[in-house]
């Protein structure tokens, strides 16, 4: 879809951290943007500062990870806003954790969020884009899709899950006018999930601007790429592929290169500083 002027856009987890910049992005290219996120007062905001920038947007508070009301969801939407051109499946959840202090609930939200929801709000959207022999969805994922890291391997597997779903379908749709595509940022700056942790990226990492991230999922869109990483700049998109290749003919490369680069301790120390943040929260000591 390389014009994306006047078409109406679902982004899910529009008003965090990404999505703010990703919503910037498709207003200048004219699109009409649908936010959904869960909390309302943050959408509210998310609104108002596009409507003040001259765009289109309107926004959703829904529960993403209630996979069995989504088939509402997007009858609302379809019923308030008309025919969706572009899915982009961005809403997220973090885990942080040590496997052995998940609870079901959150390995269930997670996966829900991460990737159930992506697969049904594409399930529900597919019949309505092959009647209208157009459609392009985006799924956000993750360079943890590709490389996991420990303290973070509930996250990893709904993102590697998301990944491989989204190239299974592309492949299974690739005669029909529908597109799919995915984009794999590595640590993004200054807001969203990994900023929230307030702890530094490891040097030599790469860490992108979150509009670097958003002009990569407008790109997908335009250039119907089938997968995008995208990781600062050239060098850093460079590193990380040569790392992913050569680790796919020799697995213990992937560790020895995250260990030289400190990842393993810095999710050590966000699991720590996210236990203790969450035992402050519940009043325990
Ligand atoms: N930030 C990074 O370094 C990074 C790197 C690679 C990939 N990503 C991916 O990029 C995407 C955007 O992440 P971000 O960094 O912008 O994170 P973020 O700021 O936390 O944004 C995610 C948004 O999704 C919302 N959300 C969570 N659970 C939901 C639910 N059940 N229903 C509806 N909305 C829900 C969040 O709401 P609450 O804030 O209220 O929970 C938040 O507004 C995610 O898929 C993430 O995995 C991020």
């Amino acid at each position: 879809m390389t014009d994306l002027t006047g078409k109406t856009v679902v982004l899910t987890g529009a008003a965090g951290g990404l999505g703010g910049y990703i919503s910037q992005q498709l207003v200048q290219a004219g699109a009409k943007v649908v936010g959904v996120d869960i909390a309302r007062s943050p959408l509210d905001a998310w609104c108002e500062k596009i409507l003040a920038s001259g765009g289109q947007a309107v926004g959703y508070d829904w529960d993403l990870s209630k996979l069995e009301t989504l088939a509402r969801l997007v009858e609302t939407i379809e019923r308030d806003c008309g025919p969706i051109d572009v899915l982009i499946n961005n809403a997220g959840l973090a885990s942080y954790r040590a496997f052995e202090d998940c609870t079901l609930a959150h390995m269930q939200a997670l996966i829900a969020v991460n990737l159930m929801a992506a697969m049904e709000l594409t399930r529900l959207l597919l019949p309505g884009f092959r009647a209208r022999h157009q459609g392009h969805i985006v799924n956000v994922a993750s360079l943890a899709a590709k490389m996991a890291h420990p303290y973070d391997s509930v996250y990893a597997a709904s993102k590697a899950g998301l990944l491989l779903w989204s190239d299974s379908l592309r492949q299974e749709l690739i005669d029909s006018p529908i597109q799919i595509s995915v984009v794999c940022p590595g640590y993004i700056a200054e807001s969203g999930m990994f900023a929230k942790t307030e702890l530094p990226a490891p040097k030599l990492s790469g860490i992108s601007h979150p509009s670097l991230v958003a002009s990569g999922v407008l790109a997908a869109i335009r250039q119907n790429r089938a997968q995008l990483i995208v990781n600062q700049n050239l060098v850093g998109e460079t590193s990380a592929k040569v790392t992913l290749a050569i680790s796919q003919l020799i697995p213990g490369f992937g560790d020895w290169v995250s260990h030289a680069l400190g990842v393993p301790e810095l999710n050590r120390q966000r699991a720590i500083a996210r236990k203790q943040k969450s035992a402050t929260l519940s009043g325990l000591p």
